[in-house]
């Protein structure tokens, strides 16, 4: 497994298993056993996904059945816009600990910017509070835009250390990913499959059967070329297994060029500069 190194100096695996629109249930609980026994060291989760409970049952029968460490795993949960503001943060993050029967969150993400400014800081100073206090390893952002993070670095002490943003090869983003870049904030990339849309386009379809791969490994292996932290999403094991096994093989510089030129600017889930919560 690679990692990236964030600018504090800590690690993240680059691929992580994705837990959206997966219930609270026993196929969960099963999906991140099965990820943390393939070889998966990363699982992203969010409050508002509901199924924290779940999730961390996984992460117990995973530690379990592999005999590994908690400190072998990279756990990530989101903040909530209904629980912003500086004096909710701490109560928030708890509240997920509790869910996920864990002690500590290596990353914990504001999840969206919300619609009011002075909000998001006073927020961003309660993750600020966690990380400075040793309750978490590492803070971030998701869904913050170039202008979010503007005046986010204008007005705090501490940087995010990564943004999680919707990336793929239809959304690639590429004026927020160099400001990324310069800031020294590492990239990371959610609905990377498009929710599956994107392997049935016919240039990820060509790439594929030029490598002998599959097309989910193809954008998969994309994001780790771009150096982006990506977190496919699957509750079946044969694709979870396959969602990892990029490893053993590169794109070259021309099949990059082509799934880089795919961008439409195309968006599957809500623009952050309209997205309120609700
Ligand atoms: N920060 C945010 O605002 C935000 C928003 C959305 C998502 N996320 C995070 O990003 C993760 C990934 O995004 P996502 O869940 O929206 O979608 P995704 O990972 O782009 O796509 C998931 C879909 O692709 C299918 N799939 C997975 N691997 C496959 C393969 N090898 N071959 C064929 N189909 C495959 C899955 O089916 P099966 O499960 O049936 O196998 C599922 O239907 C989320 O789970 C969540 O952790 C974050």
């Amino acid at each position: 497994m690679e990692h990236v190194t964030f600018y504090n100096g800590n690690e993240m695996p680059i691929i992580g298993l994705g837990t959206f629109r997966v219930e609270n249930n026993d196929e969960c609980k099963a999906a991140v056993k099965h990820a943390i026994e393939s070889g998966y060291r990363h699982i992203d989760t969010a409050m508002v996904y509901e199924n924290e409970e779940m999730v961390g049952q996984g992460i117990a029968e995973g530690l379990a059945s592999t005999g590994l460490n908690r400190s072998d795993l990279f756990i990530t949960s989101k903040l909530w816009l209904a629980d912003y503001g500086r004096v909710n943060v701490a109560d928030a993050y708890e509240t997920s600990l509790n869910k996920l029967g864990l002690d500590y969150l290596d990353l914990y993400l504001m999840h969206w910017p919300g619609l009011d400014e002075a909000l998001m800081i006073d927020t961003w100073q309660g993750m600020e509070d966690l990380y400075k206090n040793d309750k978490v390893k590492n803070i971030g952002v998701s869904n913050f835009n170039t202008e979010h993070l503007e005046a986010l670095l204008a007005q705090v002490s501490i940087k995010p250390v990564i943004n999680q943003i919707e990336f793929h090869p239809y959304l690639t983003h590429s004026q927020l990913r160099r400001y990324l870049e310069v800031q020294n904030i590492q990239a990371e990339s959610w609905s990377p499959l498009m929710n599956a849309q994107i392997l049935e386009d016919a240039t990820v379809k060509a790439v594929a059967s030029e490598i002998g791969k599959t097309p989910a490994q193809v954008i998969i292996r994309w994001n780790v070329e771009h150096g982006v932290v990506v977190i496919p999403k699957s509750v079946t094991p044969s694709r979870i297994e396959e969602n990892l096994n990029v490893f053993d093989f590169v794109l070259t510089k021309g099949q990059i060029e082509r799934l880089d030129q795919l961008n439409e600017d195309k968006r599957i889930g809500p623009d952050p500069l309209e997205f309120s919560g609700n």
